[in-house]
């Protein structure tokens, strides 16, 4: 009895309530998001930029790679390669902060269209990150990323993104990489049998052994209730990586763990 009420109330909330995003707007978003249906129009691509603030605090997350993208580069204003980069949070806090060199691209145009209401000065590119990068030069960018886009990789397109990665960056250049663990099951479920790789020491692997290096890789902490949790890879361009294996790849990340919570 308790239950159906329980599932009746996050029901009906949202009809009551249309301003403020529920729970149950977070399992709907979900289940669209596993159809492939989440980005498919301008009002669903809103719809996500308001749902990644309220629920997976986004902006926070924008802050932290904001601050490490600052540690990385003193000197100069870096040249970012945001992929995926949907309706543009962590490209606006970036922009914000003063790095206004950003080449931004998605897959759907409907994500880039709020992206570009938010900042009409900042290039944007309709592409999939699956695929080798059209007309970028080698040795362009200083900082390639992608957050909360792992699962819509393929296994192959995975390796793709990683080798153009090293071919695009400068030498000693960075791709950060939040591991979103939630991401695990999602491309478990949407891909079957045949998922990129989505686990922290699997993805540290393929980097290593495609010409990067692990620098840092702190847990966070963040979004509503603690909702979600990431283990966050920057690694650098090193022309000479030292081979890993699994198992040596998964106690790196456990011995250097520092977990922080991503305040407001
Ligand atoms: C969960 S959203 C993350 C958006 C943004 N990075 C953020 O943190 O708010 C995932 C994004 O990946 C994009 N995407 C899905 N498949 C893609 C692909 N094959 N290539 C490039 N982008 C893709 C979606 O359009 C969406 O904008």
């Amino acid at each position: 009895m308790s239950a159906s009420a329980g599932i009746l109330f996050l029901y009906l909330y949202p009809m009551k309530n249309k301003k403020r995003l529920t729970w149950w707007d977070l399992i709907k978003w979900g289940i669209s998001d596993q159809l492939g249906r989440s980005y498919s129009s301008e009002e669903k691509s809103r719809f996500y930029d308001r749902l990644a603030q309220d629920f997976f605090h986004r902006d926070r997350l924008a802050a932290f790679i904001t601050k490490i993208i600052s540690d990385l580069h003193t000197n100069t204003t870096p040249y970012i390669c945001e992929r995926a980069a949907g309706s543009g949070i962590i490209t606006e806090h970036l922009y914000q902060q003063g790095f206004t060199k950003i080449r931004t691209s998605d897959l759907n145009a409907t994500q880039l269209l709020v992206l570009q209401e938010k900042m009409p000065e900042i290039k944007t590119v309709v592409e999939d990150f699956n695929f080798p990068l059209k007309d970028i030069h080698a040795k362009t960018f200083d900082v390639i990323l992608q957050v909360g886009a792992t699962r819509f990789m393929t296994k192959k397109g995975q390796i793709i993104y990683i080798e153009e990665a090293f071919r695009t960056l400068h030498n000693g250049g960075y791709i950060l990489w939040p591991v979103i663990w939630a991401e695990m099951p999602m491309a478990w479920l949407s891909k079957g049998w045949n998922p990129p790789k989505t686990t922290p020491w699997g993805i540290k692997l393929l980097l290593e052994k495609n010409g990067f290096e692990i620098i840092e890789n702190p847990f966070l902490i963040h979004g509503k209730i603690g909702l979600l949790t990431t283990t966050f890879l920057v690694a650098q361009k090193n022309e000479n990586p030292k081979p890993k294996n699994i198992f040596t790849s998964f106690l790196d990340l456990s011995k250097k763990i520092k977990i922080r919570f991503l305040k407001k």
